[in-house]
């Protein structure tokens, strides 16, 4: 068994430092890694980062994340990754990582991600540049997590994601943005690796739970969905799925 704590949108800033961290006392006893879903700051500046690394540093189990459009907004997400893997944080963009937990080898692929849509109504690859832009950016960045988490040596595989890989946790937010909320191509991924769980936030009015298309679970696991500080998976390792 893999226990695998994870949140995602806790949006810190320099006045709640310290707030978020008194909730995670005893994370390691209840998991054995913690998933970060993006959006860990409010507007993306440095100082959010640097609250963001001091609130997950040292809490005694691995923390992978992801970053998300929020820490994205002053252009400062590289500055931020960089400050939360000095404090130990793993940040993942297009790659990947595998631990060694009691109950298997788990393998984690992780992107921010992109929107663009779902299947049957997505945006395509027509028109404007700018359109056509945005559609080429949700391609790659969903090519690059399906290929980390293709190559990932792992009993388990993980997809952390910022935007959401399906629909169905998006149900409670305006249809109208659907588009800005995810992409079916990061579902393709999940399926493409036979991955045990995709996990995702973005979506603050959606739910926690879903399905990809080929079966796979989904949990959106935003704070203000959760209501809760993280919720914990407990998964079943399965050797190689891929190429079983
Ligand atoms: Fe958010
Ligand atoms: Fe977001």
């Amino acid at each position: 068994m893999i226990r695998i704590a994870a949140v995602g949108d806790v949006h810190l800033d320099e006045e709640m430092r310290g707030h978020y961290r008194s909730h995670l006392d005893g994370v390691a006893e209840h998991a054995d890694v913690l998933l970060l879903a993006g959006d860990l700051t409010k507007h993306g500046t440095l100082e959010e980062g640097k609250a963001v690394a001091d609130e997950f540093r040292g809490l005694g189990l691995p923390v992978v994340a992801v970053l998300g459009n929020h820490d994205y907004h002053c252009d400062a997400q590289d500055a931020i990754a960089e400050i939360m893997r000095a404090a130990g944080v793993t940040v993942l963009e297009g790659d990947g990582v595998t631990l060694d937990c009691p109950g298997g080898r788990l393998g984690i692929a992780g992107t921010k991600g992109f929107g663009g849509g779902f299947a049957g109504k997505c945006a395509s690859e027509f028109g404007e540049p700018e359109i056509k832009e945005f559609v080429r950016h949700g391609r790659d960045v969903a090519g690059r997590f399906a290929a980390a988490l293709r190559d990932l040596d792992a009993d388990l595989r993980v997809g952390l994601t910022h935007y959401a890989p399906v629909k169905d946790t998006l149900t409670g937010e305006p249809p109208e943005i659907y588009p800005f909320l995810g992409s079916y191509l990061l579902a393709e991924a999940v399926d493409g690796a036979k991955a045990g769980l995709a996990v995702h936030g973005h979506a603050h009015a959606g739910v926690e739970c879903g399905l990809t298309p080929g079966g796979v679970r989904v949990r959106n696991v935003a704070l203000p969905v959760l209501r809760r500080p993280y919720a914990v998976y407990r998964l079943e390792a399965v050797p190689d799925p891929v190429t079983v």
